[in-house]
């Protein structure tokens, strides 16, 4: 089946092509295009993603990266080789959002295709199957990323279960926020993580001891603006902070909450096979290194992590997340309620 999927949940214009088919444990994918813009250069000054800019972009990006990617899949007749679309309808920016799903339905009367609406998170659950080898269900899934933070039960294709999930920053929004502080450049996730790297190569212990927000908490739920704020008053204490002692302090805390929480969700559900990371966090080196060393208390269970490009956002991941919707309800493909873009929509959920 050949998808044409496009991605505008955030500051990313993403379209791709892809031929998908077999079945959804172990699909075979074929990546005939793939195409991204990022504007992050443009959002740095503002230290986050900026709704209207981002919306203005993906208006400009979209037509260019359509015609790149059909170009670059060697597709002659679009309109007779496509299959589907499918297109991110939230969880995101609704400005941004609303960019793709036009564009998407525009194109899905031109070309009359049916055009399926995907959720974002779904997407980075699912990135880890571009890898390859068959996935086994349950799974469990923790997502990291600028919005997220969750840990998700997943019984079966599209029963997703929420058991945690941050109470206020995401993780990823936390290390923005913190490498700001520090005078890092945006996105503050790969700027702190390279930092801490180069001291924690110095093997020498830190100094500066942040707390673990709600690691005894006895639930699933994450909690990362009290991190943030514990930096900020260390700064206050000492401006002339050394970056990469505070970059090390602040990684091992937020790393060590996401460990304990996913310890404590595998032990609480005893059946699961698969622990899935994704989200722009799992590409974190020491998020990966500590997840790796915990799971071997688990020998049953398989750890899948995406490929680094994969991590971020991108529309290869809207494309499979869109086959694995299609092949478990067929229905959908005949819902043509015009799809609604949804800032805050939970996962197991499009429309
Ligand atoms: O999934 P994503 O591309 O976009 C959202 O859906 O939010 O995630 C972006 C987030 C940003 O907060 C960024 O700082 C973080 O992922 N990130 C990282 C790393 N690479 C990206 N955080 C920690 N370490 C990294 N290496
Ligand atoms: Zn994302």
């Amino acid at each position: 089946m050949k998808i044409l999927a496009i991605e505008t949940s955030c500051d990313e214009t993403a379209v791709a092509i892809l031929d998908i088919n077999g079945p959804r444990e172990n699909p075979e994918i074929k990546i005939l295009g793939n195409t991204l813009l990022s504007q992050m250069h443009l959002h740095e000054k503002y230290g986050g993603v900026y709704p209207t800019l981002a919306k203005r972009e993906h208006i400009k990006n979209l037509p260019i990266l359509l015609e790149q990617v059909i170009h670059e899949s060697r597709i002659v007749n679009p309109k007779s080789e496509i299959d589907m679309i499918a297109v991110t309808s939230g969880p995101g920016l609704e400005p941004a959002l609303w960019t793709g799903i036009t564009f998407a339905e525009e194109l899905g009367g031109k070309w009359q295709k049916p055009v399926v609406p995907v959720n974002h998170m779904a997407g980075h659950v699912w990135s880890v199957l571009f890898e390859g080898g068959a996935l086994e269900l349950p799974v469990l899934a923790l997502l990291v990323s600028g919005g997220h933070t969750e840990l998700v039960y997943i019984k079966d294709f599209g029963k997703y279960e929420i058991l945690g999930q941050t109470r206020d920053d995401a993780v990823g929004e936390a290390f923005d926020k913190v490498a700001r502080m520090l005078g890092l450049p945006y996105p503050g996730g790969p700027a702190i993580s390279a930092l801490a790297e180069i001291e924690r190569n110095k093997l020498q212990t830190t100094n500066y001891k942040l707390p673990r927000p709600m690691i005894h908490s006895g639930d699933l739920d994450f909690s990362y603006s009290g991190l943030k704020t514990a930096v900020l008053y260390k700064l206050k204490e000492n401006p002339d902070i050394d970056k990469e002692e505070m970059a090390r302090a602040f990684e091992d805390a937020a790393v060590e909450v996401l460990v304990e929480k996913t310890r404590k969700a595998l032990e609480e559900r005893p059946r699961i096979k698969t622990l899935i990371v994704g989200g722009g966090v799992s590409a974190n080196t020491h998020l990966k290194r500590e997840l790796e060393k915990m799971v071997k208390d688990f020998p049953e269970i398989n750890l899948r992590l995406p490929s680094r490009l994969l991590s971020t956002d991108n529309a290869l991941m809207v494309g499979l997340a869109a086959y694995i919707d299609v092949k478990t309800n067929p229905e959908i493909l005949k819902n043509n309620t015009p799809i609604q873009a949804c800032g805050n929509v939970k996962l197991g959920y499009a429309r």
